[in-house]
């Protein structure tokens, strides 16, 4: 059995979601299949099932730098937001009903954060740089005694930019406030460590890193003030109630003892990767634009402008790539990407943005392919589109 992509297909898309690693899918089967017991049954079989979950727990903990006791198993990264940004303002003192956040949010904490809004919070939006990092000069002002919750995402899901979530939590350490950090794009890639941070939240989505979908986790520093979402049971120190999805569970500890195996020799070979696409496209497509640098960047991200042409046009004549752009589609009208308006960006350039991201599977003769059939795709692209007739 593959979990590779098919083979007509060259997967850049790693950032929406990645296949399921083998070594995950062979550890979660018999959990499927012949360890089918609750946790929470007291007999062998149940027995068996919570000592998997509890393996898992400390292979998620040991990722990140916490305690087992400190992993809350959910269903993903977006039940994970909303756990820790409405938990942990509902639990918050009537003294503090301030939120602090970015404009660059993915709607798992863009949502939660407006919802609350509705509901007599104020919400502070940060600016990012025109690399797309969070403005920390506007973040430190922002912070104050009448706040809550900071929560700013660890990477961003479009360009890969990575925000100093670390210097930002400091300061609001100081001040009493809550931080939450959603960590789903940045787990597996590079990395992280909650003590580093110095956050009392952060979210992981297991399906961003070689595990299935469906499952997450929320890290929650020990004696950070947090309600549940849901109510029925006890399970997940009674935070996520609910019978624990045993199987796909064991398959996230699994993917994250992988990533800390991986992480250095991945982290370096795909930035390598990364940085050969941008090479192959930028010599021959003049004007290409790359929205953030190296740097600052998750090392399997690349988000390019492709000049006067929509990056969707691109795609669509992209055979056997698969990647994503940054544009949103509402109603057959295409709307450039917020984060990269946010950035500064042009909405004429927000409209020819691509976000490539690589992953596990990707090799150097993958990269230069998917390369010449980018070129390919912009040169028809260009010659048949414009932007002109595509706005009419
Ligand atoms: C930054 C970020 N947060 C949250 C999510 C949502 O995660 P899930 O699909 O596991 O709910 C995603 C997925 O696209 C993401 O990129």
């Amino acid at each position: 059995m593959t979990t590779t992509a098919p083979p007509e297909v060259i997967y850049l898309d790693h950032n929406a979601t990645t296949p399921v690693a083998p070594e995950v899918l062979d550890a979660m089967l018999p959990y499927l299949t012949q360890q089918y017991g609750n946790p929470s049954s007291d007999h062998p079989l149940g027995r068996r099932a919570r000592q998997a979950v509890e393996d898992a727990r400390e292979q998620v903990a040991s990722l990140i730098g916490a305690a087992p006791s400190e992993i809350v198993f959910t269903s993903g990264g977006i039940e994970s937001n909303n756990l820790a940004i409405r938990g942990s303002t509902a639990a918050a003192v009537a003294a503090r009903r301030r939120i602090v956040t970015s404009l660059v949010e993915h709607p798992a904490t863009a949502r939660p954060c407006a919802l609350l809004e509705t509901q007599g919070w104020t919400v502070t939006r940060l600016p990012v740089t025109g690399g797309g990092t969070l403005d920390l000069d506007a973040a430190i002002h922002a912070l104050d005694t009448d706040v809550a919750l900071l929560t700013v995402m660890l990477a961003q899901n479009e360009t890969g930019a990575i925000m100093p979530v670390a210097a930002a939590a400091a300061t609001a350490r100081m001040l009493g406030i809550i931080t939450h950090t959603d960590a789903a794009q940045a787990i597996g890639k590079i990395h992280v460590n909650v003590d580093t941070l110095g956050v009392n939240l952060l979210s992981i989505a297991g399906h961003k890193f070689y595990a299935p979908k469906g499952v997450g986790a929320l890290y929650v520093r020990t004696g950070t003030p947090l309600q549940p979402m849901l109510l029925g049971a006890e399970q997940e120190a009674g935070l996520r109630p609910g019978t624990e999805n045993v199987a796909s569970i064991v398959g996230l500890g699994v993917a994250c003892h992988l990533a800390q195996g991986r992480l250095d020799i991945e982290e370096h070979r795909l930035s390598n990767l990364r940085d050969h696409l941008w090479e192959k496209l930028s010599v021959r497509i003049p004007g290409l634009i790359r929205h953030t640098p190296a740097s600052d960047t998750l090392p399997n991200t690349l988000m390019v402008s492709f000049p006067a042409v929509h990056g969707r046009d691109v795609l669509a004549r992209a055979d056997g790539v698969a990647a994503s752009t940054g544009s949103a589609c509402h109603s057959g009208l295409h709307t450039p990407s917020a984060t990269l308006l946010a950035m500064g960006v042009q909405a004429e350039i927000a409209l020819g943005s691509v976000r490539l991201s690589l992953g596990h599977d990707n090799t150097l003769a993958e990269i230069a392919t998917a390369a010449d059939i980018l070129v390919g795709a912009y040169r028809t692209a260009s010659a048949t589109t414009s932007r002109g007739h595509d706005a009419a």
